[in-house]
């Protein structure tokens, strides 16, 4: 089955067409056609994502890339169209969806709404075995999923596919919104996330010592919820202490918040798993890129829950993408649980709802 897939709920513009065979016992997804435009760089003067400019970007983009992904595909025969229909940004969101049921109508083939985090949450899930290829084989339930982005910060149970239960999330910002924000105090350009994470690793390059720390929020209140916006708040106290800020110093600052995150996500993400018994752990979202974090959730498997599989996106699906998005609507198609609701944009659409 070919599944053409549409993703705008951010600032990535994204179509893919992919080949699918199988179900979630055993599934093979072959990437037949990729294209992807980040806008990143049109909004880092805003310091953060700026709907208007993006649902712009995203009408004059979506047709380009549609061109593109199916020439690079040779115009095959497509059966199904998936596309993000939340959360995100809602002007986003339409763009996506007018454009998937306007190229539906003329190829008369169903579409089919999608969740933007279930994409990531498959996207940790598969393993690309090369190129063109990803592989997805049963995992063994119960799932407990470590959602990791610019918008959400959560961790959810799936004791069976497409099911879910909250077992913690933010209360305040995001991870991913935390970094931007941060990097953004340091005068570093949006996304953050990579800049923190480069600075910080500059610093123990160097071996730098400082007497930098900021606090753990939350870390023994008895709960698996998070909470980012003291931190945030914590970092930009400390930055008064530096009327002017050297280099080194961004290093320093960079490194001891990059710590303290990995440390909540650490800590939380072990006190899911004790509660849950969760078997696998599958991480999702654009935080997920970062070496850092990913080195400390590894750790905290392999010494404390050796028997628990840590699932981890591969070949290149952390970041936003439309291949997630494809394979996610193309696992609820052969389960028959597609989602049902009226294709329109939900932006505070949630797992826990569908
Ligand atoms: O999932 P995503 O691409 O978009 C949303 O759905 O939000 O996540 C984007 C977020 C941004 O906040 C970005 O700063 C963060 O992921 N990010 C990182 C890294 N790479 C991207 N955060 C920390 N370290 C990284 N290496
Ligand atoms: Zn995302």
């Amino acid at each position: 089955m070919r599944v053409l897939s549409i993703e705008t709920s951010c600032d990535e513009t994204a179509i893919s067409i992919l080949d699918c065979s199988g179900d979630t016992s055993g599934a093979r997804f072959t990437v037949l056609g990729n294209a992807l435009f980040s806008q990143a760089h049109l909004h880092a003067e805003y310091g953060g994502v700026f709907p208007t400019l993006a649902k712009r970007e995203h009408k004059k983009n979506l047709p380009l890339l549609y061109v593109e992904a199916t020439k690079a595909a040779g115009n095959p025969h497509v059966d199904l169209i998936v596309v993000t229909q939340g959360p995100g940004l809602e002007p986003a969101l339409w763009e996506g969806i007018e454009f998937a049921k306007k190229v539906g109508a003329e190829l008369g083939i169903p579409v089919v709404g999608a969740d933007h985090m279930e994409g990531h949450i498959v996207s940790g899930l598969v393993t690309q075995i090369d190129e063109k290829t990803y592989m997805l084989a049963e995992p063994t339930f119960p799932i407990l999923s470590l959602l990791i982005s610019g918008g959400h910060t959560e961790l959810l149970l799936m004791r069976e596919w497409f099911r879910y239960e909250v077992v913690g999330r933010t209360r305040d910002d995001a991870v991913g919104e935390a970094f931007d924000k941060v990097a953004r105090m340091l005068g570093l350009a949006y996304p953050g996330g990579p800049k923190i994470e480069a600075y910080a690793a500059q610093a123990a390059e160097r071996g730098a010592l400082h007497d930098i720390v900021f606090p753990r929020p939350m870390a023994n209140d008895g709960t698996c919820d998070f909470s980012f916006s003291g931190l945030k708040t914590a970092v930009l106290y400390r930055l008064r202490d530096f009327p002017e800020m050297h280099e080194e110093t961004k290093e320093h600052i960079a490194q001891a918040f990059q710590d303290a995150v990995r440390d909540i996500l650490v800590l939380k993400t072990r006190r899911a798993l004790e509660e849950t018994g969760a078997e696998t752990l599958a991480v999702g979202g654009g935080v997920s890129a970062s070496r850092y974090i990913r080195a400390g959730l590894e750790k905290l498997v392999s010494d404390e829950f050796p028997n628990v599989r840590l699932a981890y996106p591969t070949g290149g699906l952390h970041l936003d993408n439309a291949i997630m998005i494809g394979m996610a609507g193309y696992l609820r198609h052969v389960r028959g649980t597609t989602i049902k609701t009226e294709l329109a944009a939900n932006g505070n659409q949630s797992l826990t709802d569908l």
